[in-house]
């Protein structure tokens, strides 16, 4: 059976990439939701037109990691598509920044993404897609979202690295570079109302954003960036130097 495997589902992008799989991929049979929060799991699986199956799980966690492995191995399925969605961000300068959720960060967005994507590699198709969702902070570190904005340059160059590797496999790989978008991400991460940056960016509507990075994912590209004042920002972080840009671009 073919599948998609969705992480961060629960909520946000990860959400609108479960909805809008039918219309993107339609040769995708049933989909894994991957989150912690099991109820809000069911209830998106309720509204699927396809097979959902409900996996939570903590992607921190080991034992849950192993778990998502042993059922892989059980159910063999064969991959179409995996988006690594799941993602935290939290705003504070490193030395004010509890050491528990600094850990999260890089354990999240990082460890697991890895993880995920070495356990679903050997059930992925020929001519399967992977979405990374890295972020317009990879372009060049933010201050006082230093860990997240590194976490997130990992997410790209990890990314470009595979995509090279599954070159032969014709497995696509794209990262994709949204800006700020109004999900629970800005709660989670103590930034709504606390970043002058924030406030004066242009917003990424998720379903656009969902839309297009499997618009690209489809086209092969190796990196999505929605809206032209993202593109420019992602243009001129290559071309300045980098100790010019960090000082524009903290948050
Ligand atoms: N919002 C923005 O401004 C923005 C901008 C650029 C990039 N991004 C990236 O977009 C991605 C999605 O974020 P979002 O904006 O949609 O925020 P969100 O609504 O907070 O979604 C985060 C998702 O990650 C899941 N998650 C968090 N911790 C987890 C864990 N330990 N194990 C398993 N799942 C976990 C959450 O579900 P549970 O809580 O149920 O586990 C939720 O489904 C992230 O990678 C983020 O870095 C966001």
């Amino acid at each position: 059976m073919k599948i998609a495997l969705i992480t961060g589902a629960s909520s946000g992008l990860g959400r609108e990439y479960a909805l809008q799989l039918h219309e993107a991929f339609p040769e995708v049979e049933a989909v894994w939701l991957i989150a912690r929060r099991r109820a809000l799991l069911d209830e998106l699986a309720s509204r699927l037109p396809i097979p959902a199956v409900p996996v939570a799980l903590d992607l921190t966690n080991d034992s849950d990691m192993n778990a998502l492995g042993e059922k892989l191995k059980e159910e063999s399925p064969e991959i179409e598509l995996l988006v690594n969605c799941a993602g935290c961000g939290y705003l504070s300068n490193v030395a004010d920044t509890d050491p528990g959720l600094l850990t999260r960060m890089t354990d999240l967005n990082m460890r697991a993404i890895t993880l995920v994507t070495r356990t679903a590699l050997p059930y992925m198709v020929t001519g399967g897609h992977i979405v990374n969702v890295s972020s317009i902070a990879s372009f060049c570190p933010n201050a006082r979202m230093t860990v997240y904005s590194s976490t997130k340059a990992y997410v790209s160059s990890f990314s470009l690295g595979l995509r090279e590797e599954l070159r032969d496999q014709r497995i696509s790989v794209t990262a994709v570079c949204s800006g700020p978008m109004d999900t629970e991400f800005l709660d989670v991460g103590g930034i709504k109302g606390n970043s002058k940056m924030f406030r004066t960016l242009p917003y990424c509507d998720p379903k656009k954003v969902a839309a297009g990075s499997y618009r690209a994912a489809k086209a092969d590209r190796a990196f999505y960036t929605p809206r032209v004042f993202f593109k420019l920002y992602r243009f001129l972080a290559k071309v300045l130097p980098s100790t010019i840009v960090v000082k524009l671009a903290k948050t």
